[in-house]
């Protein structure tokens, strides 16, 4: 570039919205006058940056039902800042309502997301969104759509107490539910539990899915610091979603956009961070999902490169505390502070400062809940990859949540072919299995369930329970939940509904299994499992029509995020910045 050249004033970028609203013909005069409704005043609208908030609120969302306080908040800020707000919903996936999974969903969300946002006269986004499956899908669909955007989650619920001891989310319900199952706690104090644990609004309070997407956002940098961690009932929330609102008008001008910050750096940074935390096995699959709508190139080995990061977070499921704890302790920055060396600290974040930057200052506060390097709770990461003929596209476990006496394990399968099956004969008394076994279950992928929903996290068998097993190895193509504690291995690709190796195991087959090595084999020769393949009937194609059969038709396995194909980036092609 020439002297001459620099000292040229910078070209002022045309604002997307200008396109919409800035026009003298009857095109313009159609957008003004269809804002009208809004009240707003021709000073308050025009020559401005207009930011939408898609918000995944809604009363059938436990974990969403206070976003509205949360848009109203980022509303302040964008008016601060001299932005237009644009509040808009979305649809909002309930974890715990919605049939069969809100994991089906996941992709009809974000498609909703992208489209909303490329479709409107929009110039940034603040993207709303809490319970387990929004957080992916309001990233995905702003990763589709390329407008500038700002991640605000809807933060951890209070704790839950009961019987005079706080309760988890995760663990706790899945702690009582097998002592309902096996007598130990009435159906009368069951129904007390409930209210017990899902006492405030917000996400679930354990290291589970929704915070480590919050935590996935955040160390990715398309969140503010301290977004994850902050209660959701605490005030300083409303201060942050305020702040973001300001931010969301600072990247809408800048044109600081989702591929600019989601870099591959980012991804790595996040997963060294989820790695470190503890974090929930479904960001893999996720975090897969929104690295496809970008274009990243990011597949299974690049969590399988990261399983040196020592676990500093003693958060359940993991460890022993609940997540207020963990923002006392100094959330998600105090945690990278602590592991900061292994960390891209140049990649840049949504404050429109570097991550290194942003740590600056920041430590651990409470070392009980957020150890230093030189104090790990394990040294190795907390999600083990593994691959062999059993998963030739990959598994993974939640290595933090397991026996280290199953990391090295061989014994013989004992197989469910489907969640049915398992479920009529888990209890059975006198099923002929041992803690020895490897229990496999079948037909809980995208495509067999549909879905892949969360029965990768099958319980020991009664009979077992009886005998005071705490975990063994069990093997799904499924996935489990973020709270989910034991020795599962999921994410099993390819499924068996498309003819994975999976679907070839029969019970008394010797499975291999060596996590620190990431080896997962089934000892049958590649013939016999042809052989066994071959002649397996189809899988049952569960819709003929609606948004089943394209999600049928689309899905891809859960190695590739498990999205749909038409969803992923083009090679070397940027998102078009205007509707046709
Ligand atoms: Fe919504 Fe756990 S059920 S976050
Ligand atoms: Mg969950």
């Amino acid at each position: 570039m020439t002297d001459r050249e620099d000292d040229k004033p910078p070209q002022k970028r045309r604002r997307r919205s200008s396109y919409w609203l800035d026009g003298d013909d009857i095109n313009g005069f159609n957008h003004r006058a269809w804002l009208k409704p809004n009240g707003f005043s021709d000073e308050a609208i025009l020559g401005r940056p207009v930011i939408g908030i898609a918000n995944t609120w809604s009363e059938l969302v436990g974990c969403n039902v206070h976003l509205r306080a949360l848009a109203d908040a980022a509303k302040r800020g964008i008016l601060q800042a001299g932005g237009v707000p644009l509040e808009f919903p979305v649809l909002s996936l309930s974890e715990t309502l919605m049939k069969p999974n809100a994991m089906m969903y996941r992709q009809l969300a974000a498609m909703d997301v992208e489209s909303s946002i490329h479709a409107h006269p929009l110039d940034g986004v603040v993207l709303l969104a809490s319970c387990d499956k929004t957080t992916p899908a309001v990233l995905m669909g702003a990763a589709s759509a390329n407008v500038p955007a700002i991640l605000v989650t809807g933060g951890p619920a209070l704790v839950g107490n009961w019987q005079g001891k706080e309760a988890g989310s995760g663990t706790d319900f899945w702690r009582v539910s097998y002592d309902v199952r096996a007598g130990k706690v009435s159906k009368e104090e069951y129904r007390d539990f409930e209210s017990s644990l899902c006492r405030s609004v917000g996400h679930c309070m354990e290291m589970a899915t929704a915070m480590s997407m919050a935590v996935a956002g955040e160390a990715m940098g398309i969140a503010l610091p301290d977004n994850a961690a902050i209660p959701a009932v605490d005030s300083r929330r409303l201060v942050l979603a305020e702040r973001s609102g300001r931010r969301a008008v600072e990247l809408a001008e800048a044109g600081v956009k989702p591929r600019d910050i989601m870099t591959k750096e980012a991804f790595q940074n996040a997963i060294r961070v989820i790695m470190a935390i503890g974090g929930s096995t479904n960001t893999v699959v996720h975090l897969l999902a929104v690295a496809g709508r970008l274009g990243v190139p990011l597949t299974l080995d690049d969590f399988a490169a990261e399983q040196d990061i020592p676990v500093l977070a003693n958060l359940r499921p993991s460890g022993e505390h609940l997540l207020e704890r963990f923002f006392y302790a100094g959330g998600v920055q105090a945690l990278m502070a602590e592991m900061a060396p292994l960390l891209n600290r140049d990649a840049i974040t949504v404050t429109g400062k570097t991550v290194g930057e942003n740590l600056e200052g920041r430590r651990s506060l409470d070392h009980d809940v957020i150890r230093p390097s030189s104090d790990p709770i394990t040294p190795c990461s907390a999600i083990a990859v593994l691959k062999g003929n059993l998963a030739p596209h990959g598994a993974v476990m939640k290595r933090s949540a397991a026996d280290p006496e199953l990391f090295t394990h061989y014994g013989p399968a004992f197989v469910f072919e489907n969640v049915y099956e398992l479920n009529e004969k888990l209890d059975d008394p006198d099923l002929p299995i041992t803690s020895e076994h490897v229990i496999v279950l079948k037909g809980g992928g995208p495509v067999g369930a549909p879905g892949m929903p969360e029965w990768g996290h099958i319980p020991i068998p009664g009979k077992l329970v009886d005998q005071g097993v705490k975990d063994m190895i069990r093997i799904s193509d499924s996935r489990i939940s973020g709270g989910s504690h034991g020795a599962m291995i999921v994410h099993v690709s390819p499924e068996a509904a498309v003819g994975g190796p999976i679907a070839a195991v029969q019970t008394g087959d010797m499975v291999r299994i060596d996590v620190e090595a990431g080896l997962l084999e089934v000892e049958i020769s590649d013939e016999e499992m042809a052989q066994r393949i071959a002649e397996r009937p189809p899988a049952k194609r569960h819709y003929r029509r609606g948004y089943g059969a394209i999600y049928l038709d689309q899905v891809e396995q859960a190695h590739r995020g498990a999205d749909f194909g038409v969803l992923r980036a083009i090679d070397g092609e940027e998102p078009p910045d205007l509707p046709l």
